[in-house]
């Protein structure tokens, strides 16, 4: 299959991390856990936390500006905001409208779109639909989560796993052949529950009961999350690269989520990818959900490991169960 012509393209990248850094060393003081256990199981080393005054929006908004700025955006220009997050601020009203006011984009509509870890690609997918048909010229892509926020800090299970901060990137029509070759996306809404927060929403509103029993935070089956996330990481880089015409062998950087190194290792094994093509800094943020791919991208560009006409690979894997992927030629 030929490879698609590109129609939208990221035009600048941006990413907002919190200064303060909670270490493995930090944990063992906090839970019945080890610094050997967390490093052999999940690669992570080290996480960033937000402090109480800080919320998604603040974090995605600060992320949005530095991309704009490289981008030479102005916020009356952009015409549309899609935020990606499993952290918003409220659950009414989005936290795309609360990035908009932080912005003054006074031109822009707003909304967030919600698929967890996945929701990046989810975000930039719907994205890529508006600009390609006409109805915005420029957008903003933002994925940001307040992760300890909803994390169970009892919870040695969950606590050790994730981290704050945020991503965003600028998105116009393409020039020049730069832009999106292919999309793919999955969802499998039967597993729901091996993922989530149970209490807190419409179906079970939040009380005393979701208080003691701790139903607001992320619950998750490990094992079984594992699992499915290598399936369907791999099933979703074989698509993608389907989509767009590629093999592998095409491939110059691989961003798979950051949720944990053997994830990623055993994803990129799958794909044929050496480790040299893959970026990996799970081991200092942790899983940052939505925003891990952003994020990555952004510190990939910073280290120059993007050129103009790389490919980039990207996948993802997240709650609900969702996963997705997308490959761009830079
Ligand atoms: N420290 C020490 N021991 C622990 C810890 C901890 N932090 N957490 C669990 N354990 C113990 C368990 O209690 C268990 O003990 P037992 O054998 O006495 O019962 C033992 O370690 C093994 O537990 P498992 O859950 O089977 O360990 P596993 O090897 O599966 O690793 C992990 C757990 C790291 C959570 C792994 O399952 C995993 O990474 N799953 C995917 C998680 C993930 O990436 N989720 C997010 C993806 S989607 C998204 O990003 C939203």
């Amino acid at each position: 299959m030929k490879a698609p012509k590109p129609l939208v393209e990221i035009v600048a990248t941006g990413r907002w991390l919190p200064e303060r850094v909670l270490t493995n060393a930090d944990l063992e003081r906090m839970v019945d856990t080890s610094d050997e256990w967390i490093r052999e199981r999940t690669g992570i080393r080290e996480r960033r936390i937000a402090s109480a005054e800080i919320g998604a929006a603040d974090m995605g908004a600060e992320a949005a500006r530095i991309a704009m700025e490289r981008a030479g955006v102005q916020p009356g220009e952009v015409d549309l905001i899609v935020v990606a997050t499993a952290t918003p601020d409220r659950l009414l009203p989005a936290t795309a409208c609360e990035v908009q006011a932080r912005l003054g984009a006074s031109n822009a509509a707003a909304f967030d779109v919600s698929a967890a870890c996945s929701g990046f690609l989810y975000a930039l997918a719907v994205v890529e639909g508006y600009i390609a048909t006409g109805r915005a010229d420029i957008a903003l892509v933002v994925a940001t989560e307040k992760m300890s926020a909803i994390t169970d800090w009892t919870d040695r299970s969950t606590c050790v796993l994730f981290g704050d901060g945020a991503g965003a990137v600028v998105v116009r029509r393409s020039t020049n052949g730069r832009g999106i070759l292919s999309h793919y996306m999955r969802s499998d809404g039967t597993l729901a529950d091996l993922l989530w927060r149970p209490g807190g929403g419409a179906r079970v509103p939040f009380d005393q009961v979701v208080l003691d029993e701790r139903l607001h935070y992320v619950k998750m089956a490990g094992r079984e999350v594992f699992k499915a996330a290598v399936r369907s990481m791999a099933e979703a880089a074989d698509q993608a690269l389907l989509r767009a015409g590629l093999t592998s062998g095409d491939i110059d950087l691989f961003i798979p989520h950051q949720a944990n190194i053997r994830i990623i290792e055993a994803t990129a094994k799958y794909a044929n990818l050496p480790m040299e093509k893959v970026y990996v800094n799970v081991d200092r943020y942790g899983n940052m959900s939505s925003a891990t791919l952003p994020v990555a991208l952004d510190e990939a560009l910073e280290e120059g490991r993007l050129k103009p006409g790389s490919n980039v690979l990207m996948v993802a894997f997240g709650a609900g169960f969702t996963w997705a992927s997308t490959v761009l030629r830079w």
